[in-house]
């Protein structure tokens, strides 16, 4: 039987988005429990197309986090800025406190949010990185903030085979406390440090459910590599980034409000276009845990 069969019996539309990867789906509704049937049809579109774009999901904090449920565990952040009070596995990814107030430009959650318009995967930094991320547009801007996603795979499929053999083997130091020295942000305290050590991962992973080989590099957290000289280390991360970013690879998404956008934080990046700070931004993430440590390929 074909996906497409399989998708159209539970009743989902599936659209892509671009050559490389994202795709829209609709024909379900995230304010409901999923079927074990719908939920496997959209694991294996997300396998394909590594991130969905499901339009029209005016859903709660606790519906969110219930989809987010049916994959795994869910973080919750080591600093208690970016976690909602109320919900501690809702990230806030927002220029608007949890009591509704536009924050200034230079507050220094701001200046850390901010920092997502670098590429980056999520929590690249943890032991056990995570598996994914399912982020709502709750208010979302006009003009700029469109999310960009790149595919992983096909940048190490394609990498020249000078930058396939300097990666080949590695390992990549992340470290959640770089960012401190990229942005002000709120000072960490010790227990946020010492809950973050820097970890080494592999540069090239083996993605737990595909068996395909991606690059693995998350570059606002990473600026050492095993083996290699500072300075030739952030020439390559540099290098590695600038390839990763070619448009063959990259799908941007602009924000309808209600918007549920989910990736694949094992195969893919993202960045956020800068956008007006003064207009408000508002969005919630829950982020699924990985099902275990990177696997090196
Ligand atoms: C994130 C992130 C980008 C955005 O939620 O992990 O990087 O578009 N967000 O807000
Ligand atoms: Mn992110």
């Amino acid at each position: 039987m074909t996906a497409t069969n399989t998708y159209q019996q539970v009743g989902l539309e599936i659209e892509p988005l671009h050559p490389a990867l994202g795709a829209a789906v609709r024909g379900v509704d995230f304010r409901q429990l999923l079927s074990p049937e719908t939920f496997a049809a959209i694991h294996a579109a997300w396998m394909d197309h590594l991130v969905l774009v499901f339009p029209d999901q005016p859903v709660n904090n606790a519906q969110q986090i219930a989809f987010a449920r049916m994959f795994g565990n869910l973080e919750t952040h080591h600093q208690d800025i970016i976690k909602s009070a109320r919900e501690p596995e809702i990230f806030r990814v927002s220029n608007v406190d949890d009591d509704g107030q536009l924050m200034e430009a230079d507050h220094p959650t701001v200046a850390q949010i901010s920092l997502a318009q670098r590429w980056h995967t999520d929590s690249s930094y943890r032991p056990t990185p995570s598996m994914g991320s399912i982020l709502h547009g709750l208010e979302v801007t006009d003009e700029g903030g469109e999310t960009c996603f790149t595919n992983m795979y096909n940048v190490y499929d394609a990498l020249p085979e000078r930058l396939r053999n300097a990666v080949g083997g590695r390992k990549l130091c992340h470290d959640f406390g770089h960012l401190a020295d990229l942005a002000p942000i709120k000072p960490l305290t010790e227990e946020e440090r010492a809950a973050m050590p820097p970890v080494w991962q592999p540069m090239c992973r083996r993605h737990p459910k595909t068996g395909r080989t991606s690059l693995y590099i998350s570059p606002i957290y990473n600026e050492a590599i095993e083996g290699m000289a500072d300075d030739e280390a952030v020439d390559l991360i540099a290098e590695l980034t600038a390839f990763a970013e070619r448009p063959e690879f990259v799908y941007r998404h602009r924000w309808s409000k209600d918007d549920i956008v989910m990736w694949d934080n094992r195969c893919t990046m993202h960045r956020v276009m800068p956008y007006n700070l003064a207009k408000r931004r508002v969005m919630h993430r829950a982020t699924i845990v990985g099902e275990g440590p990177v696997i090196a390929a």
